[in-house]
């Protein structure tokens, strides 16, 4: 793991990746082990968050760490004026990793390159989250039994989805089909379909919500109304695909359906009742998954683990 950051999800290794969902599962058997006496983590939130922030918080709680931060920059100096430079500069002083949400894409990357502590990207614009994918791949793991071979759809904003983009570049080591479903305005990138082009990775595009009984994920997103310049746009493409329970009547039994949420209206609330609605579950493995990221960079040893 170069300089240990966590900056996108190709810093990590598929080995990497093994480890982290090792010792996800010894985390979710243990949650609390005060292992980071000590160690004080910066959570520095430019944008909104409530699961991604506070799972981290959570996690490091749970481990014996403190936590500093902010939740709002403009309750910060960033509001005077500072730059983006000297507030991580300042933070890294005073902390031993920082996990940082900004809204501009190559923020983390910038910020691992000025750091003496490790950056843990918790969102950078429409760019990835790591984090994210790592607990996502757990919870494909955990209802799948593995994560090869997988027919996984992914539906909504493709455009502007950072969870969509960090899965996509992390599942494609493991020989999915990828069904892409969006409005025409928020199609997956080209970048990411050169992408599994080269490498030989199947997908199909649909305009429609279709074909979801041979789905094993189902990973619903939101489309992300703080990323169009154009509020006209948003109104024409937020209500395009709404998933409602009856939709999953003739799906398979081992389809989960997942949601790095929030959500808005692209999951009816009748589903949470069905058995394959899966993500409040996913939302509770980010603390198991978080608690591995920064215990894995840090170099400390889960007290339960016996490799
Ligand atoms: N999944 C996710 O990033 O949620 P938050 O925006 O609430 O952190």
């Amino acid at each position: 793991m170069k300089n240990r950051s966590l900056v996108s999800i190709n810093d990590y290794s598929t080995d990497n990746i093994s480890e982290i969902l090792r010792r996800t599962e010894l985390f979710e058997k243990k949650p609390v082990q005060k292992i980071l006496d000590g160690k004080v983590v910066a959570t520095l939130f430019f944008e909104p968050s409530t699961r991604t922030r506070l799972s981290f918080e959570s996690a490091v709680n749970k481990l014996g760490g403190k936590v500093i931060g902010f939740t709002d920059s403009s309750s910060s100096s960033v509001s005077k004026g500072e730059s983006l430079k000297d507030t991580i500069k300042t933070v890294a002083n005073y902390c031993d990793l920082i996990v940082m949400r900004h809204p501009l894409e190559g923020s983390a990357k910038y910020a691992s390159e000025l750091s003496k502590v490790p950056i843990i990207n918790a969102g950078d614009g429409a760019n990835q989250h790591p984090t994210q994918t790592l607990l996502d791949m757990y919870s494909i793991i955990k209802t799948q039994g593995t994560l090869q071979n997988l027919n996984i759809f992914l539906v909504g904003d493709l455009k502007y989805g950072r969870t969509v983009h960090s899965l996509l570049m992390a599942m494609s080591r493991y020989n999915p089909v990828f069904n892409f479903i969006s409005h025409e305005k928020l199609r997956i990138p080209d970048e990411y379909k050169m992408y599994l082009n080269n490498i030989g990775i199947k997908y199909y595009e649909h305009s429609e919500f279709e074909k979801i009984q041979y789905a094993d994920i189902l990973y619903m997103t939101r489309v992300q109304k703080e990323r169009f310049s154009d509020p006209m746009e948003y109104e024409k493409t937020k209500d395009t695909y709404i998933l409602k329970n009856d939709m999953l009547n003739d799906t398979k039994d081992n389809l989960r359906i997942l949601h790095p949420l929030p959500r808005v209206t692209e999951v009816d609330n009748d589903v949470d009742e069905n058995r394959k609605a899966y993500y409040f579950d996913q939302a509770l493995n980010g603390v198991f998954t978080r608690q591995a990221i920064i215990s894995s960079i840090l170099d400390i040893k889960p007290e339960n683990d016996t490799n």
